[in-house]
């Protein structure tokens, strides 16, 4: 989805910036994704995934709205420290860890770990006198363009043997955890798979193991990408549903990434370089998949741009990234304004997923983030 503006409305994102390529960062826009998705899954208790963008003003900011946090890593443990978030705040949800990280993990004071198979379980043996362990389960969303569901969980089918062993190793095993897949198109996969941990927890009892006393659904609430405006509130309805069968005592807990980083950051690049070759114009982008743009590798994702330029002539076009790899390119239009030097191309919901792995080859750094009101004519931001 691509809007076209006049050249001149750019200045409204260019006096945000002092250079291009940058990342506007809009904090009023987290808090509002934040208090959107509390709103929508009322009494489920919010961890907000840091891997998603582990940017120092995004974790202070929802830090401040008493948000708890999902780390994968020592790494994420230390950049939350860094902005005054306590591990009691903090829970560890990998699958597969270093017995390092483990170590430093602990020794920081996290309590809550994340297995998905026994070989994992016994790493955790050592530390089980001061933890408190979930058990991920696989469920698939087939609306969901990223599968984890390959990579990690084990099958429901398992559950109760992994659960017997843990319990003979002396390692408490207290909740049951699962990640559908990001950006999915329906919560009717985070539902069921919520419904299905219910009924697991009284085959659980039945079997006289340890109860279970926390469900964690995981990420995959969606960001407005090429898709239509999200209603967080319609979205989750399902999920809603199943959380009246809840039983009293039990904690439902969530670890949304993308939903609450993907709109609070907005990228402003320049056209700095243009080529004719064959048929097509070469537009020559600031940033690109070795930048803030590797979710087109990564996740396949297509971002909402606003360009603005002058252009007339209309012909056949190809939007690169600029560094001198061939696999940096950015998307082709058979019919496209023929673009100027200095022309302003932004791109929308551009917070997940992106500096987080964005990368420095070439020597070309990655944009910089300034903290900014986002213009009033992005198409559905909210504020808080
Ligand atoms: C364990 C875990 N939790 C949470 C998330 C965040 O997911 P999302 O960004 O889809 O909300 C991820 C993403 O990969 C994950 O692996």
């Amino acid at each position: 989805m691509i809007h076209l503006e006049p050249r001149e409305a750019a200045s409204e994102w260019l006096s945000l910036v002092d250079t291009t390529p940058a990342m506007v960062f809009d904090p009023q826009v987290c808090r509002a994704q934040w208090a959107g998705l509390s709103q929508a899954l009322p009494g489920v208790d919010l961890f907000y995934a840091v891997k998603s963008n582990p940017y120092p003003e995004l974790l202070s900011t929802l830090a401040a709205e008493g948000a708890q946090f999902d780390v994968a890593s020592a790494a994420e443990i230390r950049m939350l420290e860094s902005v005054g978030v306590g591990a009691s705040r903090m829970i560890h949800t990998h699958p597969i860890k270093t017995d390092a990280e483990i170590e430093r993990a602990v020794a920081s004071g996290v309590t809550t770990f994340v297995v998905d198979n026994v070989d994992e379980l016994w790493k955790l043996i050592p530390y089980r006198h001061a933890i408190r362990v979930m058990l991920r389960l696989s469920f698939i969303a087939p609306d969901a363009p990223i599968d984890l569901s390959k990579k990690f969980g084990a099958m429901p089918k398992d559950a109760l043997s992994i659960l017997d062993v843990a319990n003979d190793s002396g390692i408490r095993v207290d909740g049951l955890c699962f990640h559908v897949g990001s950006q999915a198109a329906s919560a009717y996969t985070h539902a069921e798979a919520l419904a299905h941990c219910l009924k697991l927890c009284e085959a659980i009892l039945a079997e006289e193991l340890p109860p279970i006393q926390r469900i964690d659904i995981g990420g995959g609430f969606p960001a407005h990408y090429l898709n239509d405006p999200i209603d967080l509130m319609a979205f989750c309805a399902p999920i809603r549903e199943v959380l009246q069968t809840v039983p009293d005592g039990m904690q439902i807990m969530a670890e949304p990434g993308r939903v609450i980083s993907a709109p609070a950051m907005a990228l402003v690049c320049k056209v700095v370089g243009r080529a004719r070759r064959g048929d097509a114009w070469w537009f020559y982008l600031d940033d690109g998949v070795y930048g803030a743009q590797s979710g087109r590798l990564f996740d396949g994702m297509q971002y909402r741009m606003t360009v603005y330029t002058s252009a007339e002539e209309i012909a056949p076009c190809v939007f690169a990234g600029p560094t001198c790899d061939s696999i940096d390119e950015l998307g082709r239009f058979p019919q496209f304004p023929v673009l100027n030097m200095n022309d302003v191309v932004v791109m929308h919901e551009m917070g997940a997923y992106t500096l987080a792995s964005a990368t420095h080859f070439n020597g070309i750094a990655p944009p910089k983030v300034v903290t900014r009101t986002l213009p009033d004519s992005v198409p559905g931001i909210e504020r808080a």
